[in-house]
């Protein structure tokens, strides 16, 4: 994984990011827009968090990788700029933001009880369930506000799983081909447990916003597909240690 390249695209990220129109009116009724709110308070939520834990852990783990835990913080930082356009995006819609909910609660208790890489893998497939519900929200509202704001997050949710496969990809590169397989079938088990928790909570937003079980499924499984995709070419390629530790005996 290059950590130099990853941490000069979150800061350049942080530029030139264009604000929603926040004052153009909604022509959604009232019964959609409380809908709406109730399910972006859920994703405003996860969106949160300062990420002490995660990068106490990256730190632990890699000691010396100080781009990766630079890279980290920005893109923990973004995280919380996606919790601020939500909040946006509640209010606009007259609903309030929450401070715990139960999925919010079981993910954090799991993600924090097993380790870094166990939070890593929970983030990506937040991230993959994520992506298929901004993008079906962007595609089926007719609200102009709220598909520019999901249209910013989807742009950077793209580049988080990329940033979560180059790592897993560097990790995945020293495991064994039984290995690798083993931890593939974990995260799929995985994934479709979340992405049907995420249907449960989100089944009202979703359907109100015209968007159907089967399209949701969809669009997430294609986002699981790309990520696993991209983590096998990065993990067929030698990591970045072993790189320099060859160059450096030749
Ligand atoms: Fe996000
Ligand atoms: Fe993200």
């Amino acid at each position: 994984m290059n950590s130099q390249q990853w941490l000069s695209y979150y800061q350049n990220n942080r530029n030139h990011r264009p604000e929603p129109k926040w004052n153009l009116p909604s022509s959604l009724d009232d019964r959609t827009q409380h809908f709406l709110a109730h399910s972006l308070s859920h994703f405003q939520l996860g969106e949160t968090g300062e990420g002490k834990f995660l990068l106490a852990q990256a730190r632990a783990q890699a000691p010396d990788d100080v781009a990766y835990h630079e890279a980290l913080r920005l893109f923990i930082a973004e995280e919380q700029e996606h919790a601020r356009l939500l909040e946006r995006l509640v209010l606009r819609f007259g609903g309030k933001t929450i401070q715990r909910h139960w999925t919010h609660s079981l993910f954090r208790l799991v993600r924090h009880a097993l380790g870094f890489k166990f939070e890593i893998q929970l983030l990506v497939i937040a991230e993959l369930v994520g992506t298929a519900y901004y993008r079906l929200l962007q595609a089926r509202t007719r609200d102009p506000v709220l598909e520019e704001a999901c249209a910013l997050i989807l742009k950077d949710e793209a580049q988080h799983v990329d940033f979560h496969a180059d790592w897993f990809g560097d990790f995945q590169s020293r495991l064994l081909p039984l290995e690798r397989a083993g931890w593939g079938g974990r995260f799929q088990i995985l994934f479709g447990v979340a992405r049907k928790v995420a249907w449960v909570d989100h089944k009202a937003g979703l359907v109100i916003a015209g968007a159907n079980r089967r399209q949701f499924f969809q669009e997430a499984r294609r986002e699981c597909i790309r990520f696993l995709q991209r983590l096998q070419r990065n993990a067929n390629q030698p990591a970045a240690d072993e790189v320099i530790a060859q160059t450096a005996a030749s």
